[in-house]
């Protein structure tokens, strides 16, 4: 390994002034007869910590229940996959991450690990806390970008060897279906013969234990929630009053995902300045920030097959209640 104490770091330039930046998200979203925004923006510093907050709460199940998967059955992910590299999409401070990295040391394979998330300095943290918690790591390369435009500054395999592209916490669950495909078949993208992918899918299950994990009784989702109107005050001089706006968080049974927005109290008008905007909230009216798809086993094979990969195995908890998924290229595609 080169130096372990400075993992290296690698930004998107792109992440103001690209598609994708906060102003033009802002600007289309707004702009929509429903009210919408991407949820990429929660995770400012405040809301990744928020986001840490909430998976320790006792009503949030996903992130226990992944932890409790990952620690029964990362030695056989290990084993199947042989793998060297694990590349991380969204790791976040890579809480549970460390279960899967200690299996692929303990196998003998751990090479280098690539965390790969929008927020900055949680790129940072997580890179520097691993390289050193890991010194059998050769490389640990941080990615700051945003994994629907920016998955090429993911550096090439050094060698042939296995390669696994993780996405865990459920993350695939917050995208719609048209990105959500689009964001497999990228995953896709990086995989040759004998690489995998990793993915955490949160499992359909009775709505009211999926209603109150995204509407807490101590209230850090709201509070997770609404931090997006700080960060648009914040970076594009706006004056949301955050008094005028409420979470809310139910399940959409046809579609099967947890749709949470952001609910006008009142009639307002917010004026974005750096955009030279002005933005009328109607009393009532609603701004979907996230929504997080609840799974089978059916609609995740099918998603997986539409981006050319095939199922290999679903491990699960006792309950069913989430699903860890390897997959891998169909040998053919
Ligand atoms: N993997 C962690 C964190 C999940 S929360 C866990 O399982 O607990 C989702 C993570 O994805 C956050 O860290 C967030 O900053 C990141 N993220 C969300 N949208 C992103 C995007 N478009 N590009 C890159 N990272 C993104
Ligand atoms: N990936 C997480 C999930 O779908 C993100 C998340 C958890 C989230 N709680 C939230 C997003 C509340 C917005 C609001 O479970």
């Amino acid at each position: 390994m080169s130096d372990l104490s400075t993992p290296l770091i690698t930004t998107a330039h792109s992440l103001d002034g690209d598609s994708g930046s906060l102003a033009d998200d802002v600007r289309d979203g707004f702009a929509r007869p429903f009210k919408e925004l991407p949820p990429k923006h929660l995770y400012d510093d405040r809301g990744s910590q928020l986001f840490d907050d909430i998976c320790t709460l006792d009503e949030y199940y996903p992130t226990r229940t992944e932890r409790a998967i990952l620690e029964a059955s990362a030695p056989e992910i290990a084993e199947r996959t042989g793998g060297t590299e694990l590349v991380e999409l969204g790791s976040g401070t890579a809480a549970k991450t460390r279960v899967l990295l200690d299996a692929m040391q303990a196998a003998g394979n751990l090479q280098s690990y690539i965390p790969f998330d929008i927020a900055d300095t949680v790129v940072r943290e997580t890179a520097y806390a691993i390289g050193s918690e890991y010194p059998e790591l050769g490389s640990v390369n941080g990615v700051v970008g945003d994994f629907e435009h920016h998955l090429h500054l993911i550096p090439p395999p050094p060698d042939d060897s296995p390669r696994v592209v993780a996405l865990l916490g459920g993350t695939l669950g917050n995208f719609i279906p048209p990105g959500r495909h689009t964001l497999l078949r990228s995953i896709a993208g990086l995989l040759r013969p004998g690489d995998y992918a990793l993915l955490g899918a949160d499992l359909v299950k009775d709505p009211a234990v999926i209603e109150a994990a995204y509407n807490d009784s101590l209230g850090v989702t709201a509070e997770f929630n609404l931090n997006v109107l700080n960060v648009i005050n914040r970076e594009l001089d706006a004056d949301f009053e955050l008094d005028n706006f409420r979470h809310v968080a139910f399940f959409d049974t046809e579609q099967e995902w947890i749709e949470m927005r952001l609910r006008a109290e009142r009639a307002c008008q917010v004026q974005i300045r750096q955009l030279a905007l002005e933005v009328i909230f109607e009393a009532g009216e609603e701004v979907r920030t996230e929504i997080s798809a609840k799974f089978s086993p059916e609609r995740m094979a099918d998603d997986l097959s539409a981006a050319g990969l095939e199922l290999v195995d679903m491990y699960t908890d006792e309950q069913d209640l989430y699903g860890l998924v390897l997959a891998r290229p169909v040998a053919d595609s």
